[in-house]
């Protein structure tokens, strides 16, 4: 099961970071934390965050680099907006082992590395009422490899 412990951020499609980070900065008055290249996935992603330090919620906006990410095919599909909503998990083997016993689809398997030194799987939203649902793991947590 997820047994998530938070919000730990809410991933925003965007054709391009530098046409929304006033509205997200000014407008909604997050902070803006930075923005980082995910090569991997074909991203550049920026990260503004809302909350008292340590029980922060981010907002997350994904900018594909390249045409063939998958953020891209889904503003093809959907246009901008809500891509995505991650919890915060511990012991994210065991989670994704367990859901996958439960007939969950899992779009990835294994976690991987997230942003922010944090492990992520992501969920099919075919099982999960229709929000793509990331898994989110902060360093420290308690599965250690
Ligand atoms: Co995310």
């Amino acid at each position: 099961m997820i047994h998530a412990k938070a919000i730990n951020h809410i991933g925003i499609a965007v054709r391009s970071i530098d046409a929304h980070r006033a509205y997200y900065e000014q407008t909604l008055g997050a902070r803006f934390e930075g923005i980082e290249e995910v090569p991997a996935q074909k991203l550049r992603v920026a990260f503004f965050a809302l909350g008292p330090e340590g029980h922060q919620v981010r907002l997350e906006l994904l900018e594909p680099t390249s045409p063939d990410s998958s953020v891209a095919a889904f503003l093809d599909k959907r246009g901008e907006g809500l891509h995505h909503v991650a919890y915060t998990v511990r012991g994210i083997h065991d989670r994704l082992a367990e859901l996958r016993d439960a007939g969950v689809e899992l779009i990835d398997q294994q976690p991987r590395p997230g942003a922010h030194h944090t492990r992520i799987a992501f969920l099919h939203p075919k099982s999960t009422g229709g929000v793509l649902t990331e898994l989110c793991e902060p360093q420290g947590g308690d599965d250690a490899e």
